[in-house]
């Protein structure tokens, strides 16, 4: 996974890539390189680590050139070093391209060319196309790309610039490309908010695309060459929306726009009079007899809640397993069978893949998304949108809690549409939904006293998070959170289940918290809370608003306004994301680019 860019027009090419891939870091940060054509052929400069290093290298280096393009890494194949930092040449530099993706069969194409005397200097997979492009050219890079593309295998966006043509060349197959159209000018990015300053016209590249770009216009084919019509579509993103807005950092931004999130989410879909839901799907409920949820990291957990309310308010039964055991377990499907794919960026290949898995086995497919005209919501019968907005952020916040309204909205549709949920207990249960963007604004302004309770623990080694049936998930969440950001170990249980095991770590250094709030299962927790208690571990309890009797048994209380239990685990997260956050600050970690981790993962 990685962040390209491409540009041709009038502006100073260097520009308009380094914005590109400033706005795309989150994509990858392990290196980042830029190309660009001057009157003196293609210059190359790259450099491993963030982009400050190559911004750093870029100072005194004349690029002039109107044409040029630009790569972020997160590595897969050789390690973060500059040689392997994109753009790769060949040797006589007359070619340059950059890559997302992998391609599998690269380690035969390589000896291959290498046994016809190229020769290689990178480790990458990438660098393998640049010589078969170099190749396959006799004068038509649009042709030579396409030809080179017909011997690669795997997942790869790709942009090919040539000295002699005032082209690029972009293909893409699985992993995202989008193409910016402007006057006299056209972009290309993997992502749309690396275009937002110059464009809002995008074409968004399908499978099997290949596009040359110039500054007049451009044109698409498949990888036979055969013309292929895509519209273009207006985004309705503004900047402001993918930046920072005044914040320190993008996942503190993120944390405090989803009261808006959660309106955008449900605003227009609550049916509060028939105590329904409007979702705008074909797709009957009543034909599904099981639901199969395929996700990965905190879009998984949505999925783990989705289906506590899938079973608890429409009686469907309802599997749970992350996307990479899910499309090897050989699941048991038929055409009776949902499977809800959810996925913030649409494009996790163990998520498409996983999803491609039910299809051919006959299911029928939904899938949850944040990202318009991502390749999951193109590979799915019907999307539902959680509008969240763009989220910078690697560490998922907003797209989470948008994420859990979706399941609700979801999780009553199904039950009013078989027959399950009446009318009364779905009015209030909407009822209550309306009320949650207010209530998660209540929970932001207990900030103050979550970093004061992130300042007495940050320098734990552990933490252990426990909740029941719906806080299941925001304890598995929880944990994910602090330790994506913070680095601090961090583990998550049911917690009834604390007791067959993970209670043999508790002592005076473990800070336990305990999603608590009131439920059915309150007294329960409480008795786990005894437990931790008992062995000298520090309780931090997330409780309901007016619960006095929790403050004698634990160290620290965070209050969460009362809401539906079911619905609790929408007001629950939020403390546990200012946990992290402000842990993760005081820590002085990279908060919206943790280390090892990337925004989307688009390699298994
Ligand atoms: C990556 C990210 C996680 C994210 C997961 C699923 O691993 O680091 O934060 O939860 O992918 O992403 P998706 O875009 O499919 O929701």
């Amino acid at each position: 996974m990685c962040g390209i860019v491409g540009y041709v027009g009038f502006r100073k090419a260097t520009d308009v890539l380094l914005d590109g891939l400033r706005r795309l870091e989150y994509r990858g940060y392990d290196s980042a390189g830029v190309a660009v054509r001057t009157p003196e052929g293609l210059r190359v400069v790259k450099r491993s680590g963030k982009l400050s290093a190559l911004e750093e290298a870029l100072k005194g280096v004349e690029l002039s050139g109107n044409l040029g393009i630009g790569h972020t890494r997160w590595a897969t194949h050789g390690a973060p070093t500059d040689p392997n930092a994109h753009p790769h040449a060949t040797e006589d530099g007359r070619i340059t391209l950059i890559h997302n993706g992998i391609f599998e069969n690269y380690l035969e194409l390589k000896e291959a060319l290498k046994a016809r005397g190229h020769g290689f200097r990178s480790e990458t997979d990438s660098e393998v196309l640049a010589h078969l492009v170099e190749e396959k050219y006799r004068g038509d890079l649009f042709l030579a790309v396409r030809e080179a593309l017909e011997e690669v295998r795997g997942a790869y966006a790709v942009a090919v610039i040539h000295a002699g043509h005032e082209e690029i060349v972009a293909a893409r197959t699985v992993s995202p490309l989008v193409i910016g159209l402007g006057e006299g000018e056209n972009f290309l990015a993997s992502d749309v908010p690396a275009l937002l300053p110059y464009t809002r016209r995008v074409i968004f590249l399908h499978d099997g695309d290949v596009a040359r770009i110039t500054r007049e216009g451009v044109e698409i084919t498949d990888l036979q060459g055969r013309p292929v019509a895509r519209e273009a579509v207006e985004v309705d993103w503004t900047l402001e929306a993918a930046e920072k807005g005044g914040f320190p950092h993008y996942m503190l931004k993120e944390i405090h726009e989803q009261p808006w999130v959660l309106e955008s989410t449900l605003g227009g879909r609550l049916l509060e009079e028939e105590g329904d839901v409007a979702l705008d799907l074909a797709l009957d409920p009543k034909e599904v007899e099981r639901v199969q949820v395929i996700a990965c990291g905190t879009a998984s957990y949505a999925g783990l809640y989705g289906k506590y309310l899938l079973e608890a308010l429409a009686r469907i039964p309802t599997e749970w397993d992350v996307a990479s055991e899910y499309r090897y377990r050989d699941p048991l499907v038929d055409g009776k069978t949902l499977a809800l794919a959810i996925s913030q960026s649409g494009e996790t290949i163990d998520t498409l893949e996983a999803l491609r898995e039910a299809r051919r086995k006959g299911a029928r497919t939904l899938g949850v998304v944040n990202a318009k005209g991502s390749s999951l919501t193109r590979e799915v019968e019907e999307v539902l949108y959680i509008h969240a907005g763009p989220e910078i952020g690697v560490a998922s916040t907003k797209a989470y809690l948008a994420m859990l309204a979706a399941m609700a909205l979801l999780a009553v549709r199904f039950g009013r549409a078989r027959g399950v949920l009446d009318r009364e207990a779905s009015r209030g249960l909407i009822r209550e939904m309306r009320k949650l963007p207010r209530l998660v604004e209540e929970v932001l302004e207990k900030r103050p006293l979550i970093a004061h309770v992130a300042e007495k623990y940050h320098q734990a080694q552990d933490f252990l998070f426990l909740g029941r049936h719906v806080q299941t998930p925001t304890a598995y969440e929880g944990a994910l959170k602090l330790k994506e950001i913070s680095y601090i170990h961090a583990e998550a249980y049911p917690a009834g289940e604390m007791k067959h095991g993970p209670i043999a770590l508790i002592d005076e250094h473990l800070p336990v918290v305990v999603l608590a709030t009131q439920g059915p299962l309150y007294e329960k927790t409480l008795s786990n809370i005894q437990e931790v208690r008992a062995r000298g571990g520090k309780v931090i309890a997330i409780a309901t608003e007016g619960d006095e009797e929790i403050r004698k048994l634990a160290q620290e209380v965070i209050y969460v306004p009362q809401v539906h239990p079911l619905l609790a685990p929408i007001v629950s997260v939020v403390p546990l994301q200012l946990l992290a956050y402000e842990i993760a600050v005081l820590l002085g970690r990279d908060v919206d680019q943790p280390r090892n981790l990337a925004k989307s993962v688009t390699v298994e």
